[in-house]
Parts: C-alpha cells; structure tokens; sequence
C-alpha cells in the first residue's frame, strides 16, 4: 500500500513535489485542530507539523506513523519520549531558518528602537506630532546581549556586526570569539541595552525569565524575545513594561497562540508584537520543506534521517 505523509498545514510546493518523486500520497489536511488531525492522519506513515502539541495519545491515532517532522527548529510541544519509546524518528529543519530569525529580531530590535510600528500608524491617523513627543533611540554604542549563543544567537551576532554595538551572549556550551565575549547570565541582564532571547524552551529555561530579571535590567532596555513565549513569565512582563522597570518588548512568541486580543500585553504602547513570523518567509518556508522532506523520505525508505533529534 502506498504510504501516506499528513500535513496538517499546507507546504510549499517543492516540499510536497519531494514527496511525490518518492511514491508517498500526500494529504493536506484541514488544519491543526486536535480530532482533525487524528481523523485526517489516521494512516500516515509521517507527519510534518507545525508548532501544534503532538504527544503520545496523538500517536496513537496514527499506528503507521514513523516520523514526526517538526517544520522548524523548536520541538517542544512535541512529546519526544513518547515517540522514542514507540520507535517513531521525530526530526527537525535546524539549518533552514537560523538566518531568517535572526534577521527577523535584528528587523525588531530597529523597528522598537525607532517607534516604527508606532509612527507608521500615526501617519494613518494624520497624527505627523506624533514623532515629537516619542523620539526613537540610537543603537549605536548600545550593548546587546544574547541569550542563547547557539546558531540562531551566533547569526544574530553577525548580522549585528556592523552596527557598532558590544555584543556579549550567556551560553554555557559557548566560547568568547573575537567579536562576542561570552559572560554570566547576571551580567546579560544588568549591563544589555538589548535583551535578545535565542534560547531552547526546555525544562531550565522556561519561565527562567520574570520579575527578578527585569528588576536586573537597566529602567530603559528592551526585551526581544523569538524563542518562545513560555521562557518569560508574561505575566510578570506586562508588570515591568507598565512600572518602567523597562523599556520595551518586542515579541514574536507567546506563552499561548495565537495570541488573544484580551491579552494584557495587547494594547501597551512600548511593545512591539508580530504573530510568531520569525521564519516565515518564502525563502525559509521552503527550505524547511525540503529539508523536513527529505528527512521524511529517509525514514520511510530505511535511512538514518539526517536531523533527528531522538534515537
Ligand atoms: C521554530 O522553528 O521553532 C519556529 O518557532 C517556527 O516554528
């Protein structure tokens, strides 16, 4: 019987082309809502998903399954020892999207420090004096610190490079290079102009960054946060944006998505909020497609799958 690979979201063309070169039945499904899934995915040999939660009982609907391919870097809210234990590959695209990030939280690290959102929506409203009472800020001379200097960090580094700025990153696993000193995490929260979370969400990270942090951080840094939303505690955050314990946010992930309109964060004028797009461009879409589908093709035909995360 011809295996079948479920997307529960839709994927660049080249991706599913990938697919069907190999012999797999491609189906598109309807999107992530949890029964759908489980109806749609019912006889995949493998899934490729989004940021969805995927944990055992998920699994469990679909007895063929082989591989889970995460369409992006962060697996978290899949349930990898779960998969492990069932003998399914749950794999990631690492090397697709370092660069679009970066890009994106470099994009909001300017646009935060100009009022960009702001004006542009001024001059909508035919309000020009805006501009007067809100002066932006100069990044030149700044200090950014990077929290997380794995690929995503390290690239955020390079893209800063020309903006003299004194960039420093908290990473245990992390050396000192020539243009980034590696410091303590004290340090990061103290002396940084610019906060910028490039960390993993996984058990020492979440919730790791609250009010303790923010009364660390000097009254006018900002927080740039494309990890995920979970590592803050949001809470707390909106309690130091509105007490000027901060500056400013800007942030991409959130601890629920999509993020609701009632959220207190919604509303504040020294935040910066975009619905989780850090990778979403065209370019990087399809890299991750084929990148996640070739994985997916490995596994189904007895390969070892280049980017597992388990086994
Ligand atoms: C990732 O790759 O984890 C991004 O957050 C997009 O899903």
């Amino acid at each position: 019987m011809t295996k079948q690979v479920y997307l529960p979201d839709d994927i660049p063309a080249v991706g599913k082309n990938i697919l069907a070169d190999a012999g797999f039945e491609v189906i598109v499904g309807s999107g992530r809502e949890r029964q759908t899934m489980k109806n749609e995915g019912a006889q995949a040999s493998a899934v490729l998903i989004g940021t969805q939660p995927f944990d055992g009982d998920m699994m469990d609907s679909m007895p063929n399954l082989k591989v889970i391919a995460r369409n992006g870097v962060g697996y978290d809210a899949v349930d990898v020892d779960a998969a492990t234990k069932r003998g399914i590959y749950v794999v990631n695209t690492p090397k697709a999207l370092s660069g679009s990030v970066a890009e994106t939280a470099v994009s909001e690290l300017l646009a935060i420090s100009k009022n960009l959102y702001q004006n542009a929506a001024a001059i909508h409203e035919d309000n020009w004096p805006y501009r007067k009472a809100h002066p932006g800020r100069d990044i030149a001379g700044k200090t950014v610190g990077i929290l997380g200097f794995g690929r995503i960090g390290q690239q955020v580094a390079k893209k800063l490079s020309g903006f003299d700025v004194k960039i420093i990153a908290y990473d245990p696993f992390a050396k000192s290079t020539d243009t980034v000193d590696i410091v303590d995490r004290e340090t990061i929260f103290k002396t940084a102009d610019y906060v910028m979370v490039h960390l993993p969400a996984v058990p020492e990270t979440i919730h790791s960054i609250g009010a303790k942090e923010f009364k660390m951080m000097k009254h006018d840094a900002y927080l740039i946060n494309m990890a995920r939303g979970a590592i803050i505690v949001e809470s707390e955050l909106v309690s130091a944006l509105k007490n000027g314990d901060i500056g400013g946010a800007a942030l991409d992930v959130f601890e629920e998505e999509p993020l609701p309109v009632t959220n207190p964060l919604v509303g504040l004028d020294n935040v910066l909020l975009t619905p989780h797009i850090a990778s979403n461009t065209i370019e990087t879409k399809a890299r991750m497609a084929i990148d996640a589908t070739h994985d997916i093709v490995r596994v189904l035909q007895g390969e070892k799958p280049e980017s597992a995360v388990n086994q």
